[in-house]
């Protein structure tokens, strides 16, 4: 089973950290696909936790080499800090490798990002400030800097000079804010050169040359379906594709190279920013989800909005993603309700509604249609069997495999790399 995806079934932060560290062990490559340091993986490995925004979760498991594909967008500055300081902490981070296609996120994107939410007002995005949607806009744009270009001067500067063309008029005229000088970015640009050029490489041909050899390739997407500006719920999305064709796309690899998809799915809702969520709680409920699981985004600080589990939208990742597995994370988050709600259906105008509407008016007036389910009270946290768990808690997967179209083949039940029922291998 050489190439596998791990990727959000819902609006990110599902604990996809977590899964991949689980797997980390017994895969030879972790590749990032898309996004960049908007994403925030925790990843406990005994009594150390490590926060990781761009780097792949990978690099925490010795002999796995951790890629960053094409498809991500790199801040250089937050790569190198986030490197050293996992090289304080004694981790190896030597076998990294960055390929030289990818897009930089530079000073003017980031600024970008910050002025247009502002300009936006209530109808900004609530995105995460640091650059995401204008580098890809540049990306498409064709004006984008990539990191193969850290290592030519005079193409640098000729790029620079004409990104910032258009971008210092629409600084200076539409936002107010002073002019950005071409030589300034160049300076800062220039300056990480050396330290990032003996991670840089083609690792499509690396990528495939190793699924060639077959060596085990875990393509880790970060956000979430939902959050996909193809399939997420736009313009309330992030700027790239968290799904699986993202990998394809993001790493250089054909899809017929793929052999099993797994979407990382909560036991019940969460999503940071603006949106329409149609089973968000504004009540204790919520507040207590938002406690117990800790709910407080990793790279921004934001506190998430919590709400039940959405089997709309659970069946809807199963469906675009092409999902083998599930890996369902945090059911001990859920321990303590004497009974919990799941969505099964929405009403829209009058209308009972199974699938996720297309139309993004009726999905902003879809009211959820639950069903109970009966909970439990015991701790699960030192479950290591499926049949450990209480009644309760297995037919509440049960009912949620069923409702979500693909098996439950992992169940977190705790933050701990251990603290993980595995049903199915993933291998
Ligand atoms: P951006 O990716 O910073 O442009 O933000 C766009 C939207 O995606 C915002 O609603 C963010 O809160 C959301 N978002 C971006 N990255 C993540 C993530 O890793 N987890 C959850 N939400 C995210």
């Amino acid at each position: 089973m050489p190439a596998l995806v791990l990727l959000g079934a819902q609006w990110g932060d599902e604990g996809k950290g977590k899964a991949t560290d689980l797997l980390g062990g017994s895969v030879d490559y972790v590749v990032r696909y898309q996004g960049g340091n908007n994403a925030g993986h925790t990843v406990v490995v005994g009594d150390q936790k490590y926060a990781l925004h761009l780097l792949p979760s990978g690099i925490l498991s010795p002999g796995c080499v951790p890629v960053i594909g094409n498809g991500v967008v790199v801040d250089p500055a937050v790569l190198l800090s986030e490197l050293s300081g996992l090289e304080e902490r004694g981790v190896d981070t030597s076998k990294l490798l960055i390929s030289g296609n990818a897009h930089l996120i530079t000073p003017y994107h980031t600024t970008m990002d910050k002025v247009t939410e502002r300009f936006l007002g209530k109808r900004r995005i609530g995105t995460t400030g640091r650059g995401i949607g204008p580098t890809y806009a540049d990306k498409i744009n064709r004006v984008g800097i990539r990191v193969q270009d850290l290592f030519d001067e005079s193409i640098l500067t000729q790029k620079v000079e004409a990104a910032l063309d258009q971008k210092n008029q629409i600084l200076a005229k539409l936002y107010n804010r002073r002019a950005i000088a071409v030589e300034e970015v160049v300076e800062e640009l220039l300056g990480y050169a050396d330290a990032l050029r003996g991670y840089v490489c083609d690792t499509t041909l690396l990528l495939n040359d190793a699924l060639d050899q077959d060596k085990v390739v875990l393509f880790e997407g970060g956000q979430g379906t939902l959050l996909d500006v193809d399939h997420g719920t736009y313009p309330f999305v992030t700027s790239s594709n968290p799904t699986a064709g993202g990998a394809c796309t993001g790493a250089g690899v054909g899809p017929t190279r793929i052999d099993r998809v797994i979407g990382i799915l909560k036991a019940y809702t969460t999503r940071v920013g603006a949106g329409p969520f149609p089973t968000e709680l504004f009540d204790e409920d919520g507040e207590k989800l938002r406690t117990i699981g800790g709910e407080r985004g990793v790279t921004t600080g934001r506190d998430r909005r919590c709400g039940w589990f959405d089997a709309v939208i659970a069946r809807y990742a199963t469906r675009v993603n092409g999902l083998t597995d599930f890996f369902l994370t945090k059911l001990d988050v859920l321990t303590g309700w004497e009974s919990i709600p799941v969505c099964v259906a929405y009403e829209i105008d009058g209308r009972r509604v199974t699938e996720l509407p297309y139309n993004q008016t009726d999905f902003h007036h879809a009211e959820p249609v639950y069903e109970m389910l009966p909970g439990w009270s015991e701790d699960i946290s030192g479950a290591k069997e499926f049949s450990d768990l209480p009644k309760n808690a297995q037919a509440y997967v049960k009912a949620l495999e069923e409702m979500s179209g693909a098996p439950v083949s992992a169940i977190g039940v705790g933050p701990g790399r251990d603290e993980t029922i595995q049903i199915n291998s993933f291998l």
